[in-house]
């Protein structure tokens, strides 16, 4: 009798500041890229904010809007980040912006999991921290959640080549 395969899930958590905007972004776009290259089965993956105030809520309107222009659905609804749950059931421990990593090693995160997203766009090697944000687009235009989409697009893909 042949062994049931088990599959070890990579453990993946999106991190931003109210979980409507970036992070659920980056959730839907790193999952419509790994199911493209049959590899969906092979991550966890969800998103949070280091704030709460949006708790239960479904992403942004203006984040569901780009991601349905590019055929990327956005499957979770806001939750808060729980340092002790966390930091324990996700290997990677990915952040939108240096405020967002400031605040999960300043939580207890161990230094060798996080991430910022933008660290895996290859076209931006050698970029200061200082650069690599996927700036807030909370209190902008819809041009700013089309920038957020394009950076975290290039970066979940270099994320992708780099990880697997
Ligand atoms: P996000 O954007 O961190 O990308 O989800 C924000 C959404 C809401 C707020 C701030 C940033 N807020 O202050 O309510």
């Amino acid at each position: 009798m042949s062994a049931r395969k088990q599959i070890e899930r990579t453990g993946v958590l999106f991190v931003c500041l109210g979980n409507i905007c970036r992070s659920p972004l980056a959730e839907g776009v790193f999952l419509h890229l790994a199911h493209e290259r049959g590899m969906e089965d092979r991550f966890h993956v969800d998103s949070c904010g280091t704030g709460g105030w949006h708790v239960g809520e479904r992403p942004d309107h203006r984040s569901v809007a780009v991601a349905k222009k590019h055929g990327v659905k956005l499957p979770s609804r806001a939750r808060k980040l729980d340092p002790f749950e966390d930091f324990d059931r996700f290997h990677w421990l990915i952040a939108m912006d240096s405020e967002n990593e400031r605040e999960m090693l300043t939580e207890g995160a161990p230094r060798e999991r996080v991430r910022l997203l933008r660290s895996f766009d290859v076209t931006l090697s050698g970029a200061k921290a200082a650069d690599l944000d996927v700036p807030d687009p909370y209190y902008g235009g819809v041009d700013g959640f089309d920038q957020a989409f394009s950076m975290i697009q290039r970066a979940c893909a270099g994320m992708l080549d780099a990880i697997c």
